[in-house]
C-alpha cells in the first residue's frame, strides 16, 4: 500500500515537473511537439545536473585590465547585465548595445556605482534584431574607437511566438544569430587590431546546451512551413556554434589574433523564460537554476581567463570545456552553413567590415 503510494507520488511529481517546464504554455499539439519537448526536458535535466556537478569549477578571477573595450550586445537584464558587472569590475570600458540605452544605463547604476569604478560605461542604441540597426551601431562604434578587445554576443530570445523580422527572418533565427553573424563581421577589423600574439582579442557567443538538440533547416529556415518555437531556438543556438567554429578556422588561417569560443552560460534564472510554462512556478527557477551571476561565469571566462587563451573555437560550459554538437565537428557543415550566412547578407568577404 504504501508503496502504491509512493509510486504514485513519484509519477505525480514527474508529471508536474514536466507540465511546468514545457517550452510552451500551451499542450503540444503533434507527436513531433511532444518528441520536442521530451528532448527538451532531458537537455533540460542533463544541464541542471552539469551545473550542480560543476558548480565548484563556475568561477572566472577578476582582473584589472583597464586599456580594454569591449562590446556587448543586450547587458540591460538577466546574464548581460552580470557580465556588464563583472567587466566594469576589471576597469573595462564597457559598451553596451541596447534597445534602450537610457534605462540601460540606469540599470547598470543600481547595481554598480560608476562613481567608484574606473571602468567606463557607454550606452548605444542596438536592436540586433534588425539589420539596419546593427550597421548604423557598429559605424558609430567604428568612428569612435579603432580598436576592440571584446565582442560578446549575448543578446537573445526563447521560446518566442512565430514573427518575421522587418528583414523578414524568423525572429530566432535573426537576433540570436543572424544580427550578431552580421556585427561580428563589421567589427572584425577592429578586433584584429587590437589583438597581439599572446593576448588575442576575443569573441564570444552565447549559445545554449539546447544547440544539441538543434537542426539547421536549411529549406525553411524561418519555419514558414512549420514553426515550433523550441525548433527555432535550438536552430539558433547551433547556428552559433556551428560560426564560431568556421570563423575560427578562418582565422586561423589568416593568422590573427583573435579568437572566438561559444558558451552554454548554465541554465539561469532570467526572464528568458517568459513565454515557457516554467514562469507558472517560479520557485522552481528560485530552486534550481543558477543566478544571473552564476550564468555570468562562463561568458566572462570565455572572455578573459588566461587558461584558454590560443584555444578559441571551444564549447565552453561551467568554466570548462563541454560536448560538441555532431555537425561541429564536420568543418564542411560549418562551412556550407558559414557560407550560406554570406549569401543571405551578400557579404563577399568575410570579415573586411564593409557592407
Ligand atoms: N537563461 C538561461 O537559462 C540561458 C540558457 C542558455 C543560454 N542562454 C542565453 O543567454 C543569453 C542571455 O539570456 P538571458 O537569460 O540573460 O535572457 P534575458 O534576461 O531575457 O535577457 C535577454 C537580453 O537580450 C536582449 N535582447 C533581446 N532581443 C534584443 C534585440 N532585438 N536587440 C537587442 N537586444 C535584445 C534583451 O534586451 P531587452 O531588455 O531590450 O529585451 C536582454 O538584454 C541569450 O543569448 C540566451 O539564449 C540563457
Amino acid at each position: 500500500m504504501l508503496g502504491t503510494l509512493f509510486t504514485l507520488a513519484l509519477l505525480a511529481l514527474m508529471l508536474c515537473g514536466f507540465i511546468f517546464s514545457k517550452t510552451t504554455k500551451g499542450i503540444p499539439k503533434s507527436w513531433y511537439e511532444w518528441k520536442t519537448e521530451f528532448r527538451y526536458q532531458y537537455m533540460g535535466i542533463v544541464g541542471l545536473i552539469h551545473d550542480a556537478q560543476y558548480a565548484k569549477r563556475d568561477r572566472v578571477a577578476l582582473y584589472k585590465q583597464p586599456d580594454r573595450i569591449a562590446v556587448i550586445t543586450g547587458g540591460n537584464r538577466g546574464i548581460g547585465l552580470r557580465i556588464v558587472e563583472k567587466l566594469l569590475a576589471c576597469d573595462m570600458t564597457v559598451i553596451m548595445g541596447v534597445r534602450d540605452p537610457q534605462s540601460a544605463e540606469a540599470a547598470v547604476r543600481s547595481i554598480v556605482d560608476i562613481s567608484q569604478s574606473s571602468g567606463k560605461l557607454i550606452c548605444e542604441q542596438l536592436d540586433v534584431g534588425d539589420l539596419k540597426s546593427v550597421r548604423a551601431f557598429a559605424q558609430r562604434i567604428k568612428e569612435k574607437y579603432t580598436k576592440i578587445d571584446l565582442l560578446l554576443n549575448n543578446a537573445g530570445i526563447m521560446f518566442a511566438p512565430f514573427r518575421l523580422t522587418a528583414d523578414g527572418y524568423e525572429s530566432h533565427f535573426a537576433i540570436n544569430y543572424l544580427g550578431h553573424f552580421l556585427l561580428t563581421h563589421l567589427l572584425l577589423p577592429q578586433l584584429k587590431a587590437s589583438g597581439r600574439s599572446g593576448r588575442n582579442s576575443r569573441i564570444v557567443n552565447v549559445s545554449s546546451c539546447v544547440n544539441l538538440i538543434g537542426r539547421i533547416n536549411y529549406k525553411d529556415i524561418n519555419g514558414l512551413k512549420y514553426y515550433y518555437p523550441g525548433t527555432a531556438y535550438s536552430q539558433s543556438k547551433l547556428a552559433q556554434i556551428l560560426f564560431t567554429r568556421h570563423l575560427q578556422h578562418l582565422l586561423d588561417e589568416q593568422q590573427a589574433p583573435v579568437q572566438v569560443n561559444v558558451v552554454h552560460p548554465g541554465i539561469v534564472d532570467t526572464d528568458l523564460f517568459e513565454h515557457s510554462a516554467t514562469t507558472s512556478v517560479p520557485f522552481m527557477k528560485k530552486l534550481f537554476f543558477k543566478t544571473p551571476e552564476r550564468g555570468a561565469r562562463t561568458v566572462v571566462y570565455a572572455a578573459i581567463d588566461p587558461a584558454i587563451e590560443g584555444q578559441g573555437g571551444t564549447y565552453l560550459s561551467n568554466c570548462g570545456k563541454g560536448p560538441m554538437h555532431g555537425d561541429a565537428k564536420k568543418p564542411e557543415k560549418c562551412e556550407k552553413f558559414f557560407k550560406y550566412s554570406c549569401d543571405l547578407l551578400n557579404i563577399k568577404q568575410y570579415g573586411n567590415g564593409e557592407n
